[in-house]
């Protein structure tokens, strides 16, 4: 047996949906709360499979996890032991990697297996392993680990060739104790990795340049535990954002920062997306007629990668030729074959696609091939005519927080059931 997610379409979406904590933003803020010497409180944690991976990992290695309540959690490493991280749940989620950074800062030595996550094509983390060399680390890679360590980290400057996110915050994670002033530059400067700097500065850390491309890293000797509220999800809140544009009657996505969505809003403004923007909250009208338009992921505050797959469902529905431009993952399009099961007419020539509009979307049999995918499913199946049924859905728990309880409060029809394999 196995459990599907059917979702019957064409039922409009009305009324208010909170946005969770930020996935991406919680399982860095997870593996840095590590180096404190003391409890770190962690407020909004997404309830998300990629998080109960996190936390078996941090079991191994006798850090104490205490649920206060249903988001709010206490990491306690006061009597952590770096043991090898061999464990399955390294495997699970990508962001495991980020022990890497972690264990190296605070031990300066590592043993871990090779982080999983989501097949977007390759996904090498050779910046990663560059920084820590600068750092003065030694590399070995066997049998599907690695060990690193080092005498002693010292800090250097180190420039990123692409401003990886994951890079750039495993060099902040290794370089906070570090001897001395690291400076990277053409970091990375997601929201995300703003929040993990917070964080560690409230533990004591000594970390400049937040949001810009230059961060500057004074190594500090000690870390001590904090009080931390993660920032809203952005990749959440733009997927329910498209959501109602694609589905509601009128809709309100609350608990958002504007910001941080903006090139996601203006791309909806550019299609002729009703929607009334305020502090922390955006309304959309739906029903509007909608135009293609060309859309090119970047690097923040670019449009985000995450939320082209989304949004492609959406340019489904667009009067015109859409064209998707991938710059992040070339090969992140698998969605499109499952969009053309239902209906849709995409032509992928990576890195890029175009999307004929608008078409019908039916209800068939699909399978979220990644996280973003499987999102995007859900967004195709609320318009979808009959009934969708997608299949391996444990992508689409890694990263949202009760995705089909939100959905039904908000009036569709979305449930899960067993059927046989
Ligand atoms: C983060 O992945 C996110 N994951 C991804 O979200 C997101 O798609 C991505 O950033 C881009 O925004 C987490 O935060 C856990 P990168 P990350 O390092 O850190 C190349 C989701 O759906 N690269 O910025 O792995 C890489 O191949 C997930 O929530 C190297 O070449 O992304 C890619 O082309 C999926 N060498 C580009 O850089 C390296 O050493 C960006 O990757 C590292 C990266």
């Amino acid at each position: 047996m196995k459990e599907v997610i059917k979702i019957e379409g064409g039922h409009p979406l009305e009324g208010t949906v909170r946005i969770s904590g930020s996935k991406n933003a919680t399982v860095a803020l997870i593996p840095a709360a590590i180096l404190a010497n003391g409890p770190v409180t962690i407020v909004g944690v997404p309830n998300i499979s990629d998080v109960s991976a996190l936390q078996q990992i941090l079991e191994v290695q006798k850090v104490k996890v205490i649920h206060k309540a249903e988001d709010h959690i206490i990491i306690d490493p006061s009597h952590m032991e770096n043991v090898d991280l061999d464990h399955v749940a390294v495997t699970k989620l990508r962001a495991s990697y980020y022990f890497m950074g972690a264990l190296l800062g605070k031990y300066k030595s590592v043993r871990i297996r090779m982080a999983g996550g989501c097949y977007l094509g390759p996904r090498p983390i050779d910046l990663h392993l560059k920084g820590f060399e600068a750092l003065g680390a030694h590399v070995e890679y066997d049998q599907g680990c690695y060990h690193i360590w080092a005498e002693e980290l010292v800090g250097t400057k180190i420039y990123l060739d692409f401003a990886s996110v994951g890079a750039t915050i495993n060099i902040i994670l290794a370089a906070v104790r570090a001897k001395g002033r690291t400076t990277i530059e053409n970091a990375a400067k997601e929201p995300e990795i703003i929040d993990v700097i917070t964080l560690l500065n409230k533990m004591g850390a000594r970390i400049r340049g937040a949001g810009t491309n230059v961060i500057t890293i004074d190594g500090v000797d000690e870390l001590w535990g904090c009080f931390h509220e993660i920032i809203p999800d952005r990749i959440e809140a733009g997927t329910f954002i498209i959501m109602a544009a694609a589905a509601g009657k009128e809709m309100t996505v609350e608990n958002i920062i504007p910001q941080h969505l903006e090139a996601l809003l203006s791309k909806l403004d550019e299609m002729g997306v009703d929607m009334d923007v305020k502090l922390d909250r955006v309304t959309i009208h739906g029903g509007s007629k909608l135009k293609g338009v060309d859309v090119k992921t970047q690097t923040y505050p670019g449009l985000a990668t995450d939320l082209q797959a989304p949004l492609t469902v959406l340019l489904t529905q667009a009067e015109g030729r859409s064209r998707v431009t991938e710059t992040i993952y070339p090969e992140r399009f698998k969605h499109c074959y499952e969009l053309d099961k239902m209906g849709a007419t995409t032509e992928v020539t990576t890195p890029k696609a175009t999307i004929f509009g608008p078409t019908k979307l039916y209800g068939v049999d699909v399978t979220a091939t990644d996280l973003r995918c499987g999102a995007s499913l859900v967004v195709a199946g609320l318009i979808a005519k009959g009934v969708t049924t997608i299949d391996q859905i444990y992508h689409i728990d890694r990263g949202y927080d009760n995705l089909d309880g939100k959905l039904q409060a908000l009036g569709a029809k979305i449930w899960r059931e067993q059927i046989e394999d």
